[in-house]
């Protein structure tokens, strides 16, 4: 399965932070807020990701984040001239999802818990139709929203309800078989005229191929569009790093895990990084037994 991460758009929500910065460039605590979409993807072992940003702000990335070798990873970037719509991504994408499945994240959607890796690896092995995920919200008109039966498949999903039929938002991360590209081509604008992912996930619903995976308690979503939402992600980053001497989306972490980089390239990360808690981090990480690491995240399991 390939990846796409959407890091475009306008965010005036956030005006003037992103008048001149990407919205997707800014710290989330530690870190730049791509980070942690990349770090979701890679928790789904998807390995091949594809970037796509606005033409002033896609060089920054590229620089951020290179060709991905130093990973293990693959790295292709794409301009979005203007932001019409999330389901544009399968159409910029086309070529490079070529006959593979994808999985597309929102740039500025970040997903936490115990358990997600689990979930994002079985989400991952998806063999037809799509995958989206269902998380409890207190108020879901701002997002899209999607009803379920009894096993999980979707029977309803409406964007930005006034009157939500359930309190199931739906988060900006999103698996789909190939035939994304050609529902993502058929689709028109929607009123506000933008190719909505949510009538992409209508077209696989209404052949009744919508999984819904329910995110109960124990997880946290943030979609960090909005000054608050900005800082109560980076409240939480920092509440669970600092308590628990861990680190939220650390790159090379994942790589590591997934066996995607050696030891002695997780070092030479750590030393570049030498003067922040991150670096530290990486280093304990190297040195820490192999066994007692497997066990800590419960990999076995997730095989
Ligand atoms: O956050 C989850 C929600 O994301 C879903 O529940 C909704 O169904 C989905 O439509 C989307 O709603 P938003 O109103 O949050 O989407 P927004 O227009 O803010 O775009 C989300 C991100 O994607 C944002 O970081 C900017 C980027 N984007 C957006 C568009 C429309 C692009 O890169 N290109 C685009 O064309």
């Amino acid at each position: 399965m390939k990846g796409i991460i959407l890091a475009g758009g306008s965010a005036t929500r956030l005006y003037p932070v992103t008048l001149a910065v990407s919205k997707q460039m800014l710290p989330v605590y530690d870190k730049p807020m791509i980070y942690y979409p990349l770090s979701t993807l890679m928790m789904a072992g998807i390995r091949e990701v594809l970037i796509i940003s606005t033409p002033i702000h896609l060089p920054a990335f590229q620089s951020l984040l290179g060709t991905g070798e130093d990973l293990g990873m693959k790295f292709e970037y794409k301009v979005q001239d203007k932001p019409v719509g999330l389901a544009d991504a399968f159409r910029l994408g086309a070529d490079f999802i070529g006959e593979d499945n994808v999985a597309l994240i929102l740039g500025d959607n970040m997903i936490y818990g115990s358990r997600i890796e689990r979930v994002l690896r079985a989400a991952s092995k998806l063999k037809e139709g799509g995958i989206i995920f269902g998380y409890k919200v207190a108020d879901p008109t701002s997002y899209g929203v999607v009803e379920i039966d009894k096993d999980g498949t979707a029977i309803s999903i409406e964007e930005k309800p006034e009157n939500p039929k359930s309190n199931l938002a739906v988060p900006g991360i999103y698996f789909y078989d190939n035939n994304v590209i050609k529902i993502a081509n058929e689709i028109k604008p929607s009123d506000r005229g933008e190719l909505e992912i949510t009538d992409v996930n209508k077209a696989y619903m209404e052949k009744g191929n919508l999984k819904v995976i329910p995110l109960g308690n124990g997880y946290a979503w943030f979609d960090t569009g909005s000054p608050d939402r900005l800082s109560d992600a980076a409240d939480f980053v920092k509440a669970i790093e600092l308590r628990q001497g861990v680190q939220i989306a650390c790159l090379e972490e994942y790589a590591y895990r997934n066996k995607w980089i050696s030891k002695e390239k997780i070092l030479e990360h750590a030393e570049k990084y030498r003067k922040t808690e991150y670096g530290k981090y990486l280093k304990r990480i190297a040195e820490e037994e192999e066994n007692l690491y497997d066990n800590i995240f419960e990999s076995k399991l997730f095989q």
